[in-house]
C-alpha cells in the first residue's frame, strides 16, 4: 500500500539555483525582497546564497550582502552552498544558519562545476565538515546528475548511491538527489530509488527535480511513494545550473505546493504569497512565470494572462 508522508519539507532554492545562472545583474534588495517575501508566504528553509568562486558564478558574488541586509525570522533556515573551506568561511562570517556541500556522480560534471574529480571533491569538504561540525552548523550534501549527465549521459544508481553514502557517513544529516539536467522519468528514478533506499534511510534523502523534460512532479510523487518528505523547489521555476547547458530550472514551487495540497500533505506554506512573490521577481527579470499553477491563479485573480509578466508588478 501506498503510505506518503504526513508532512513535507519544501527546500525553497529559488533565491540561490534559480538566480544563479540569471545573466544581468540583480540588485542585491531585490534578492532580499524575494527571501523575506518567500519567507513571510512561510518557507521555513532557504538557500539563499552561494559562496563559491565569483569569477565562475557571478550572480552569486553578492551572496555577504544578501547575507548580511536580510531582516532574519526565527525558526528560519537560511542556508549557502559552500564549496570549499574558503566559501564555508565566508558563509560562517555572515551567519549562514546552514551550508551545503555539493558533489556529482558523473566524474565529467564534476570536473566542470568544481574543477576536481569526485574523490578529490570529497577532500576538499572534510575541512568544511570538519569546520561546521565544530560551529555546529549543520552541513546538507547534494548529488548532482543522479540520473544523467550533460557530458557523460546515463550515469549508474549505484554510483549514485556510492558518493550519497560517503556524503552522510562524513557528516552531512541528509543528501539532496539531484536530477540536475531534469531527464529523469518515473522508470529511471524508480529504479535509482530503490537503488538508493537499500542503503539510506528515506528520512535521510531530499529530491531535487529540475524540469527540463516536465517530468518533475512525476518524479516527486515517486519519492513521496517511497516515503520521502524533502523536496527542493524553486519560485516560479526559475534556474539552471551554469555548468549544464540547457537545463533548465528547479521544479516550481507553486506546482509542488499545488500537487500537496491535492494530496493533503501539509508543507505550512500560503500558495498565494508565494505565487505574488514569484510574480514579482519574474516582473523585476522581465521573464514569464515557469509555474503553471502560477499562471493559472494568476489569471483567475486578476485576469491577466502572464504571456508577459512585466504585467503583474507587486
Ligand atoms: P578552483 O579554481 O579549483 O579553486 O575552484 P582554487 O582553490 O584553485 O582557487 C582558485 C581561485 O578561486 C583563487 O582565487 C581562490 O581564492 C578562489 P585567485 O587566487 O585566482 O584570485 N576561490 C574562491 N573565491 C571565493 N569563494 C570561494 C573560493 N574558492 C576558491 N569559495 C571552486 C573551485 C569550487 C571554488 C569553483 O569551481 C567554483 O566556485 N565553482 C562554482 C560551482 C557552482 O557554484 N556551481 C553551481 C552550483 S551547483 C548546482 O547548481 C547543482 C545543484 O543545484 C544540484 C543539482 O541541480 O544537481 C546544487
Ligand atoms: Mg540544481
Amino acid at each position: 500500500m501506498t503510505s506518503y508522508p504526513r508532512k513535507v519539507k519544501i527546500v525553497e532554492v529559488g533565491p540561490r539555483d534559480g538566480l544563479q545562472n540569471e545573466a544581468q545583474a540583480i540588485d542585491t534588495a531585490v534578492k532580499i525582497e524575494l527571501i523575506e517575501r518567500l519567507v513571510e508566504a512561510g518557507v521555513s528553509y532557504i538557500e539563499a546564497g552561494a559562496f563559491v568562486n565569483p569569477k565562475w558564478v557571478p550572480q552569486m558574488a553578492g551572496s555577504e550582502a544578501v547575507f548580511t541586509a536580510l531582516t532574519r525570522k526565527e525558526g528560519v533556515s537560511y542556508a549557502a552552498l559552500t564549496p570549499n573551506l574558503t566559501g564555508y568561511e565566508r558563509a560562517a562570517s555572515v551567519g549562514a544558519s546552514e551550508v551545503a556541500i555539493f558533489a556529482a556522480a558523473s566524474e565529467s560534471f564534476s570536473q566542470k562545476n568544481i574543477n576536481c574529480s569526485i574523490d578529490e571533491s570529497i577532500d576538499r569538504f572534510m575541512p568544511v565538515i570538519e569546520a561546521a561540525k565544530q560551529d555546529q552548523t549543520r552541513i546538507r550534501g547534494y548529488v548532482s546528475c543522479v540520473v544523467g549527465c550533460p557530458y557523460e549521459g546515463h550515469i549508474a544508481p549505484e554510483k549514485v548511491r556510492d558518493v550519497a553514502l560517503t556524503l552522510l557517513e562524513a557528516g552531512c544529516y541528509e543528501v539532496s538527489l539531484g536530477d540536475t539536467i531534469g531527464v529523469g522519468t518515473i522508470g529511471s528514478v524508480d529504479t535509482l530509488l530503490k537503488t538508493v533506499l537499500k542503503e539510506i534511510p528515506a528520512n535521510k534523502l531530499a529530491v531535487h527535480f529540475h524540469d527540463t523534460y516536465g517530468q518533475a512532479l512525476a518524479n516527486i510523487h515517486i519519492a513521496l511513494q517511497k516515503g520521502i518528505g524533502v523536496i527542493d523547489s524553486s519560485v516560479a521555476g526559475l534556474g539552471g545550473c551554469p555548468y549544464a547547458k540547457g537545463a533548465s530550472g528547479n521544479v516550481a514551487t507553486e506546482d509542488v505546493l499545488y500537487m500537496l495540497n491535492g494530496m493533503g500533505i501539509e508543507h505550512g506554506i500560503d500558495l498565494a504569497g508565494v505565487i505574488d512573490a514569484g510574480n514579482a521577481i519574474c516582473s523585476q527579470l522581465g521573464r514569464v512565470n515557469g509555474s503553471k499553477v502560477a499562471q493559472a491563479l494568476t489569471v483567475k485573480k486578476t485576469g491577466v494572462v502572464l504571456a508577459n509578466s512585466s504585467d503583474i508588478r507587486r
